[in-house]
């Protein structure tokens, strides 16, 4: 046997015990607990393949507590690049048969070594989390590590996609680092995600909670907003981040190549989907999808403030983004919650070149103490702070009610929409029919014979005059009224002729938004 024969061997033993993580039997245990372990994950989520591992040899530092000496395959961490329909990305995944995933030093260094690798090579970072959180015998270095983690995210912010998969526990200051990226995937009964968990509830606050209810998966894709896609599974999981990939692009400098152009096969008439009566509610994502090629599109915060719908499409091979209020949820009503969702995504989309889409419909801001109490205002305002930043190319449809607050905060013109086009029922007015016409006409209302007449009359007359896109157009504020069907021929024109759009902002260190 010739020298390099033997040190292949050598090579392939160590590879061989260092791939076997913890060892079989916590292996065993994490399958039964319906959780892959760590390399299966990358080679279901990677092209077949494609995947290049570093430091797999990787030693612990933990000193005391009879950590000296002991082996911690890789450090529990798993790190890489590879492909995923064939664009690059940069990955690392938690062990959690190896120490329960906690994180050490060298876990730490490992993690930022392959961050640093994905913000110079301008590619997606995906990162699997699965762990225990800080290692408890590594103290304040795993502290550290942590730390040199959230910096990194923050470097990273707006210049590669961060994508994070919470497949396992993710506790204590852990949680940052998913919640400073861009993208949070989680699958249900599987993810687990809180600050404090349910013992430090217990003596802290004396009160029982279970893990799931806590910070499971359905918590924070319905209530918390944490997370924004769900899966069932690890598999339907992975399938939803390969899909989200292919309408973002690999960093913020990156032009998107249109995609072949597709002729849409489009199942929704889009002339058939908005009620005649503006009272009757209709699902916005049908008006989504019969603009998308192929009424392909990919929702994003499915399940979190519904009253909102943001998502990617296509048009005519280009990705775009969809902002949309959605009728069927509470009127399509802005409030606190979706005003957060809509402008965390119109500043991924304009960071990462995304034209906008704004489909508005809704009857304003929701009214409430409970509202006003939780910051409405604070809220809101990032919505207005978002479409004023946003340099992307940006386009307004106005399907029906514009009223308030919420015309200027969905992307009017005002706020420097490219271009605003309403459809003939438009009604873009201070407020709706019957609130405007009892404040205005009072007087007359209250001293007529029969007031409820004379209340009809004049809601009839304020909609005559005002509930209509005339108003509007008169002045200026929108470009144009156009027939439903026309729709999508005028979005493939107006972003043709904003595809070289430049905008250039006043000088200064950075803006203040209403965070
Ligand atoms: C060291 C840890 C660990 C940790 C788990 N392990 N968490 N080792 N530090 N933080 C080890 C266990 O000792 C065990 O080792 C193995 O991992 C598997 O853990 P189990 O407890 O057997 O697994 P399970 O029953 O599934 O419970 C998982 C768990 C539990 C819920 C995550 O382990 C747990 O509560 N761990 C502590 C979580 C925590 O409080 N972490 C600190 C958060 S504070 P053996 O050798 O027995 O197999 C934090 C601060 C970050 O992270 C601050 C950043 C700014």
């Amino acid at each position: 046997m010739s020298l390099l024969s033997r040190k292949i061997s050598e090579l392939q033993e160590r590879k061989a015990k260092a791939e076997q993580g913890g060892g079989a039997t916590a292996i065993a245990k994490q399958i039964a607990m319906g959780k892959l372990p760590a390399r299966e994950r990358i080679n279901h989520l990677l092209d077949e393949g494609s995947f290049y591992e570093y430091d797999l040899f990787i030693e612990h530092e933990a000193r005391g507590f009879g950590m000296e000496g002991k082996d911690l395959a890789g450090d529990g961490v798993v790190i890489g690049t590879g492909t995923i329909k064939g664009k690059p990305i940069a990955i690392y995944a938690q062990d959690f048969t190896v120490a329960g995933g906690s994180l050490g030093m060298m876990h730490a260094r490992k993690i930022t070594k392959i961050m640093d690798y994905a913000l110079r090579m301008r590619i997606p970072l995906i990162g699997i989390n699965d762990s225990g959180g800080a290692r408890i015998q590594e103290g304040v270095n795993s502290l550290a590590g942590y730390g040199e983690i959230f910096f990194r995210n923050t470097m990273a912010s707006g210049v590669i996609p961060q994508i994070s998969v919470i497949l396992g526990p993710c506790a204590g200051g852990a949680v940052y680092s998913p919640a400073l990226t861009d993208f949070v995937f989680v699958v249900d009964k599987i993810s687990k995600m809180f600050i404090t968990g349910p013992e430090v509830i217990k003596s802290v606050l004396g009160e029982e909670i279970d893990m799931e209810s806590l910070g499971g998966a359905r918590v924070h894709s319905e209530i918390s907003g944490n997370a924004h896609f769900f899966a069932n599974s690890e598999i339907e999981c992975f399938e939803q981040i390969k899909t989200l990939l292919e309408y973002i692009p690999a960093n913020n400098e990156c032009k998107h190549p249109k995609t072949k152009k597709n002729e849409p096969e489009r199942k929704y008439a889009i002339d058939k989907i908005v009620p005649d009566d503006p009272t009757n509610p209709y699902d916005v994502r049908d008006v989504i999808r019969a603009l998308t090629d192929n009424s392909e599109f990919l929702e994003v915060h499915e399940l979190w403030a519904a009253n909102i719908v943001v998502g990617f499409g296509r048009i005519d091979g280009r990705n775009v983004g969809f902002v949309a209020n959605q009728p069927l949820v509470l009127a399509g009503v802005l409030d606190c919650d979706s005003s957060d969702k809509a402008a965390r995504f119109v500043r991924f989309c304009d960071a990462f070149n995304i034209p906008i889409v704004t489909l508005e419909d809704m009857p304003g801001y929701l009214p409430g103490v409970d509202q006003e109490h939780a910051g409405v205002i604070r809220h809101g305002a990032k919505l207005l702070y978002a479409y004023s930043e946003a340099t992307v190319p940006k386009v307004t449809i106005i399907l029906r009610k514009a009223y308030g607050g919420g015309y200027i905060a969905m992307n009017s013109r005002h706020l420097r929409a490219d271009f605003v086009f309403a459809w003939p029922m438009a009604e873009i007015a201070v407020m709706g029919p019957e609130g405007a016409a009892n404040i205005i006409f009072r007087k007359e209302i209250m001293e007529a014979a029969d007031p409820d007449a004379m209340r009809r009359e004049k809601v009839e007359e304020y909609k005559q005059k005002f509930a209509n896109p005339y108003v509007a157009a008169a002045k200026g504020y929108i470009d144009s009224v156009i027939d439903p069907k026309d729709t999508r021929k005028y979005l493939i024109h107006s972003f043709e002729v904003s595809e070289d759009k430049i905008v250039k902002r006043p000088n200064k260190k950075h803006g203040l938004p209403p965070f």
